[in-house]
């Protein structure tokens, strides 16, 4: 699936699934540009010589037309973008605050939703634009009442984009990881024999036994940003080893 002389941005791109992703897409050949708060040695190492790491918060939407256009100028119109960064925070709807609320919607849907707006005048043709959801937006997960709203939200947009963007022949798909072993699940600050317990739960519901790697979501996510999917379009492609489809 080769991504040869096309230009790649890729938000959430300093750990996990958008680490893996960046990687992949400079190993087929992209030019990748990775977004994230933190520049860390492997986020600059994932996008290579040819690539660039811009240090930004997503959820500081003002800077993102800015962003864009620098990405249009140093490098040409973007084939692919990946509108991957997300932050994870787990309440009871009890206990949830305001402050915690829009700090999640801030990054995962508000970020998200004017990193596309941003990037819009800069996509070429033809580009390939993924969201990342997640299955939390298919299930009552307790404590996840903001995460899964910020995820079901983002499918909603898939589908409005893609209808917006086909006249560009602009495609617009989600990922939809399951359990995918990152650093993400040890951010959310749960005492480790609470998040053992809770992880030995979910593999029991996984058909395959196993939680998958962030590698494996970043082949999906190749998949879409190719012209291996070029009639694909508007789908949440699920990367969760049968964990919300049996
Ligand atoms: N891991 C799973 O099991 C799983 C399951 C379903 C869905 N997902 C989704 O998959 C995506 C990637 O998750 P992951 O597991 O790879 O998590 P991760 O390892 O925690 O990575 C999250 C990335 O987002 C970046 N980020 C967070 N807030 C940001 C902001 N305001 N501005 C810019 N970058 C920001 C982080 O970098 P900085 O901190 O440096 O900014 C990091 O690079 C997320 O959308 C997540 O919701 C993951």
């Amino acid at each position: 699936m080769d991504l040869s002389n096309r230009v790649a941005v890729v938000t959430g791109s300093s750990s996990g699934i958008g680490l893996a992703s960046a990687e992949l897409f400079r190993k087929e050949g992209a030019v990748v540009v990775g977004v994230a708060r933190h520049a860390t040695p492997e986020a600059r190492a994932a996008v290579g010589p040819q690539g660039r790491f811009i240090e930004a918060d997503v959820s500081a939407t003002g800077a993102l037309p800015a962003l864009f256009a620098e990405v249009e100028r140093s490098l040409g119109k973007i084939d692919v973008l990946l509108v991957n960064a997300a932050v994870v925070k787990l309440t009871p709807l009890s206990e949830t605050t305001p402050e915690l609320f829009d700090e999640v919607v801030a990054t995962n849907l508000r970020g998200a939703f004017f990193t596309l707006r941003a990037a819009i005048p800069h996509l070429k043709d033809g580009a390939s634009v993924i969201f990342t959801t997640s299955y939390l937006n298919r299930i009552g997960f307790p404590g996840a009442s903001v995460v899964s709203m910020t995820k079901a939200g983002l499918r909603a947009l898939v589908r409005v984009a893609a209808a917006e963007l086909g006249s560009r022949s602009i495609r617009v798909n989600a990922l939809c990881p399951g359990a995918i072993a990152t650093p993400l699940w040890s951010k959310l600050g749960l005492p480790a024999d609470v998040l053992e317990s809770a992880g030995a739960e979910i593999t029991r519901q996984i058909p395959l036994g196993r939680w998958g790697s962030a590698a494996e979501v970043a082949r999906a996510a190749l998949f879409l940003a190719s012209a291996s999917s070029a009639y694909v379009n508007g789908i949440e492609l699920g990367i969760d080893g049968g964990l919300r489809q049996v």
